[in-house]
């Protein structure tokens, strides 16, 4: 894409100028279009004066923090440290049902464990002889999000409490005197996902589905337990590849699996069996403001519901929900 190829010379020519030939970078990746992008992008123009922190949080998806690490390392070659705090993170989250209150844990946390590490990158950006200490922090922020943030004020901010809009910026700013480096923040997603083309990532990576940072903490209604967590990630892998194989996934702007802690009654072998409730979302949407439920055809849900009660071991019972946003949000916490 031409424009883009343009646009990309120019923010690379942009970032050199600003942070400097021996300049270097900090930033927080999560596997996410957004983060991946503006992380290969910083790649291209800095090289390894670039350093990328991910945190496994305990509540990424089946086998994700690994694959996450393959893709930026090995596939994108940025200068990636990943951190393994999901003991931390699970410990803290025992207890813990209200919703709000496991995305304020889970948001300090990931601030609390991302500025322990920066400090522990900094002393090993400045041993690496790369160039002198870190002086910036980048930001994957896009149009629409410096749109949100601008009218965060008002009441609608109160419904959600979204980590990844306010802290972290905020404390590696004005906390740690960094300087913030927002490459997409002119750009829309659909640009980004081009740019991430025109950057060269594969284009599974650049056409994921977002996933909230509190991750399927918000999917797991009411206290998350390793159980709990292990169910969820199980059934929203199968229904995940089944829209994968059944070319699906692209139609769809969002899909995932949740659990629902009530146990229903299920019949296994001849015995009563109670089971985890699993909560099948897909919709589609443009701005995710609004949404609608994806209509799959009904093979396709049988096909899911079977797998789900078979592999996945303590659920009985499997539903799709089929709630429009409004009233119903994408995710269910
Ligand atoms: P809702 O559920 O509000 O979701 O309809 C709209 C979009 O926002 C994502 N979402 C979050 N993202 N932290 C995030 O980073 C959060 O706490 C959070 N809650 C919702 C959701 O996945 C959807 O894309």
């Amino acid at each position: 894409n031409w424009t883009m190829a343009r646009f990309l010379d120019q923010e690379i020519a942009r970032i050199r100028d600003l942070v400097g030939p021996e300049g270097q970078v900090l930033g927080a990746v999560s596997g996410g279009v957004d983060s991946t992008v503006a992380a290969k992008l910083m790649k291209e123009a800095i090289g390894d004066r670039f350093w990328a922190v991910l945190v496994n949080n305990g509540v990424m998806r089946l086998d994700e923090c690994e694959q996450v690490e393959r893709d930026l390392k090995q596939h994108l070659g940025i200068n990636l440290t990943v951190i393994d705090a999901s003991k931390d993170f699970l410990e803290g989250l025992k207890g813990l049902h209200d919703p709000e209150q496991k995305r304020k844990f889970i948001g300090g946390k990931f601030i609390d464990v991302f500025e322990a590490e920066a400090q522990k990158i900094e002393e090993a950006a400045e041993k690496s002889g790369k160039g002198t200490k870190i002086g910036f922090f980048l930001q994957g922020t896009l149009y629409p999000d410096v749109i949100e943030s601008l009218s965060f004020k008002g009441p609608s901010a109160t419904i959600k409490t979204h980590h990844n809009v306010g802290g972290l910026p905020e404390r590696m700013t004005n906390g740690q005197g960094l300087q913030l480096i927002e490459p997409l923040r002119s750009l829309y997603k659909d640009e980004v996902r081009e740019l991430g083309r025109t950057l060269g990532i594969h284009e599974e990576l650049v056409m994921r589905h977002p996933f909230p940072g509190p991750g399927i903490a918000v999917r797991i209604l009411g206290e998350v337990t390793e159980e709990k967590v292990r169910i969820g990630r199980q059934a929203d892998h199968i229904f995940i590849s089944e829209i994968r194989k059944a070319g699906l996934y692209d139609q769809i702007s969002q899909a995932y699996a949740a659990v629902d802690p009530s146990r229903a009654v299920g019949v296994m072998g001849d015995k009563r069996v109670y089971g985890y409730i699993i909560i099948l979302r897909a919709v589609t949407t443009t701005d995710f403001m609004t949404a609608e439920a994806f209509n799959f055809p009904w093979e396709f849900l049988q096909r899911v519901m079977n797998r789900i009660v078979n592999e996945v071991h303590g659920v009985s019972r499997v539903t799709y929900d089929i709630t429009s946003k409004p009233p119903g949000t994408i995710e269910l916490e």
